[in-house]
């Protein structure tokens, strides 16, 4: 094997390239990289300091972003294409200081009509999930990656997501959450910057700058697939488990 002991550039590439071999192989073996792989348990995670600033934020008389600030810069947004086919943006809605967070993929039909987030099939299943946790929707803080329906409800494309996602983190600063619960693939890609299936992200704790973030099912999904059920139910009472008063 080739030594590096003399250049200590040649010895931090050798680590860089045998890190990625070995995050690579976990992802071949259809694991979570170690370093996306929170436990199960959100004591795991180290938010304290998260939570301080959450503390800092409900307390400190400093001018703090808040939702409506984030909605006036948002304005009658044309960043991207899908303002001219828009009927309208889909903001989020919810608990400005919620302790949780739901982040769906893009507003659908029913949504660009309203105006209003999971409010379709799939958001009527939400709002049960969100009851079975002994919350109602006025408790959490629901919304979507992309604000704009895309036409007929095709997958959000990289300039949309690029140009819309500010104003998500941005919202998600606003009401610094305990949790964040990613719904479906979509959510759980764009947020944690990953292309691991969401089979595989579901279930744990991944940290999203130091909030807790869950992956899970899509409601949509369950739609489809009602015996996946069972693990979203599993999901939740982790979440559960994390947040302040504990449902269960
Ligand atoms: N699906 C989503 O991802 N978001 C909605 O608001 C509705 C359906």
């Amino acid at each position: 094997m080739e030594s590096t002991k003399e250049n200590p550039a040649d010895e931090l590439l050798a680590l860089v390239r045998s890190l990625k071999a070995q995050i690579q192989s976990e992802i071949d073996a259809g694991k979570t990289p170690a370093y996306l792989c929170m436990t199960g348990e959100p004591a795991a995670l180290d938010t304290s300091a998260a939570d301080k600033s959450r503390a800092q934020s409900r307390t400190s008389p400093r001018k703090e972003l808040t939702l409506g600030d984030v909605k006036k810069e948002l304005g009658d947004c044309q960043r991207c294409s899908l303002g001219r086919v828009r009927t309208n943006i889909v903001f989020g809605e919810g608990n400005p200081k919620a302790e949780i967070v739901f982040v769906g993929e893009a507003p659908g039909g029913d949504e660009d009509i309203q105006g209003r987030p999971f409010v379709g099939r799939a958001g009527q299943l939400l709002t049960r999930i969100i009851a079975a946790m002994g919350l109602k929707r006025d408790d959490v803080y629901i919304c979507n990656i992309l604000k704009c329906r895309p036409p007929g409800n095709r997958n959000p494309r990289p300039e949309e997501i690029a140009a819309c996602e500010p104003f998500l983190i941005k919202q998600l600063e606003a009401i610094n959450p305990r949790v964040i619960c990613a719904l479906g693939t979509f959510a759980a890609h764009t947020l944690l910057k990953t292309d691991v299936p969401i089979t595989v992200l579901r279930g744990k704790f991944h940290a999203y700058h130091g909030i807790q973030l869950m992956p899970t099912y899509h409601p949509a999904y369950l739609l489809r697939n009602p015996g996946a059920k069972k693990q979203v139910w599993e999901d939740v009472q982790k979440i559960m488990k994390a947040l302040p008063q504990q449902v269960s």
